[in-house]
């Protein structure tokens, strides 16, 4: 499927020359030059807003350079994605492009682009899906559904499908932000394996220990132009840190204080079904006291979409109860759950998080804009609300901070801050925050977990639901493990440790 390419062995892989790229008011891409050699594992790294993404979309033809020359393999590249990809690029995109209901070898088999012949001859394809599979620990059952399949799981697909049409430069963008440690040490096993049958990884992170533990080389964004690329054994995390957000950070907030609220949010016995019918939630019992951080600890797609969905009055649960202060909240509207005080941050923030077609300062009212001082009768204050747009897009450091654009133009972290942002400004009773910090760079993770903080001295109760560890033991006063749908264990954090939790992760019995 890719075309046999001469290649010559002084070349690069990839390399790109004063490769600029404007959008109306922002420079994304200001006179770049990458350079990524033959076999190497090359991690591209910068603040939300640097100009990552932007860069991996011109080097894939999705985007137009203003300016510059983008070479592949020696050769030139011009727009035209699928023909970037016939010379052997393979995008992994952040947000996963799967259908559901199709078997992963057929999903593979679909990853080829329209225009090339198709072989449906899925025999073949279950065949290929197994020895690519067994050539590089990416096991998987071919004849499995996506729907089925973990989150981790699925990433396999996506690398299955660019390595079934031969694609020997592969760039992944952000992809541990939805995988547990123990995938996220499979995909580097994996990732080395490719590259020492010769294969490129160019790859996206906001997390500078993955950085150092599995890259050859660096290089950093910031604003739009490279400060620098690296040997990785020429550098540290401190180093990278200070060149990616030009001064140094410091430590992140960690959790002080006891807790001496009442309970807030009680769940009992709380029962709920999928959408395929199956026991999504099996009697889930958890009290959040004001004042509290409960950690919800679990490998995705064990039930916690369900839970949030049924904490906000968006899935009806098909049994037990769910009490807010004094109140049951049977028969709840999601409206009912909003008034009545609670707030989430939702784990999907391109379905349920932001309105891409919004603007910054619509989806920063969002929620709040029937109610004073947005609205005053039956029209908006816009005044009102450019000016809570305005506090909020300083306080967050929202990029571009112009209430006006686009949110479908915004990067991945920046539509993340829109989402946290938003939710806090509600002043919560309950919060329910899911993976609040998935997609933010160092500063807005640590900015996401103080916010957090000070909303729990306020009173409120806080269930945080992560995938992240070292985020639940930073944050949480006692810390829930939740397994196919049942909680395994609730440990006070003086208790929990990483081992214990993930013990408790895949179904072990406190
Ligand atoms: N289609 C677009 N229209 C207008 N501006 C855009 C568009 N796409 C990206 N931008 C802007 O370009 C800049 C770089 O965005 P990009 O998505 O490349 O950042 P990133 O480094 O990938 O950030 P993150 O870590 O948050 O994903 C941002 O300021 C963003 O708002
Ligand atoms: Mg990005």
């Amino acid at each position: 499927m890719t075309e046999p390419s001469t290649t010559n062995p002084t070349a690069l892989a990839v390399e790109m020359r004063r490769v600029t790229k404007q959008f109306p008011g922002v420079l994304a891409n200001d006179c770049i030059n990458l350079q990524v050699a033959y076999g190497e594992i090359h991690a591209i790294i910068g603040e939300n807003g640097a100009g990552k993404s932007t860069l991996m979309s011109v080097l894939s033809g999705l985007l137009k350079a203003d300016e510059g020359e983008v070479l592949l393999k020696g050769h030139p590249v011009r727009g035209r994605p699928h023909l970037v990809s016939r010379r052997g690029l393979g995008m992994v995109y952040q947000h996963f492009m799967l259908v559901p209901n199709f078997t992963v070898a057929e999903n593979v088999i679909l990853g080829n682009e329209p225009g090339d012949r198709v072989h449906l001859d899925l025999r073949a394809a279950e065949e290929a899906v197994r020895r690519l599979g067994q050539d590089y620990g990416l096991n998987l059952d071919p004849a499995a559904r996506i729907e089925d399949l973990s989150v981790g799981e699925q990433q396999r697909v996506e690398i299955l499908k660019v390595l079934y049409r031969g694609s020997d430069v592969i760039v992944l963008d952000e992809p541990t932000q939805v995988l547990t440690l123990q995938e996220k040490n499979e995909l580097f096993e994996t990732l080395r394996c490719l590259v020492r049958d010769g294969r490129t990884i160019i790859f996206i992170t906001h997390h500078l220990e993955e950085v150092m533990a599995l890259s050859d080389r660096v290089t950093v964004l910031r604003r739009g132009r490279v400060v620098a690329s690296l040997a990785i054994q020429d550098t540290d995390i401190a180093t990278l840190a200070q060149l990616m957000v030009g001064r140094e950070i410091g430590p992140g907030e960690k959790r002080t204080g006891d807790v001496t609220g009442d309970v807030v949010l009680e769940v009992s016995d709380l029962t709920a079904v999928s959408e395929r019918g199956l026991q999504a939630l099996d009697g889930v019992s958890f009290g959040v006291r004001g004042g509290e951080i409960l950690g919800l600890a679990g490998v995705e797609g064990n039930g916690q979409r369900e839970l949030v969905e049924t904490l906000t009055g968006l899935r009806i649960p098909s049994g037990g109860e769910i009490r807010i202060g004094d109140q049951s909240t049977h028969g709840w509207s999601p409206r009912q759950f909003l008034e009545a005080g609670v707030a989430v941050i939702p784990e999907n923030r391109r379905v349920r998080g932001v309105v891409e077609p919004f603007t910054i300062a619509e989806n920063l009212v969002l929620g709040r804009h029937w109610k004073r001082p947005f609205s005053k009768g039956w029209v908006l204050d816009l005044g009102a609300m450019e000016a809570e747009a305005k506090s909020l897009i300083s306080d967050f450091g929202i990029v571009p901070p112009d209430p006006e654009i686009l949110v479908r133009t915004l990067s991945g972290g920046n539509q993340q801050r829109v989402v946290v942002a938003r939710e806090l400004a509600k002043k919560p009773v309950v919060l329910i925050a899911a993976h609040p910090t998935r997609g933010l760079d160092i500063a807005g993770r640590q900015f996401a977990h103080s916010c957090l903080l000070r909303e729990r001295s306020l009173g409120a109760a806080i269930l945080l639901v992560s995938s992240d560890l070292e985020e639940i033991l930073d944050l949480g006063d006692r810390i829930a493990v939740i397994f196919e749908g049942r909680i395994t264990g609730i440990l006070p954090r003086e208790e929990a440790s990483e081992g214990k939790l993930g013990l408790l992760m895949v179904g072990a019995r406190r």
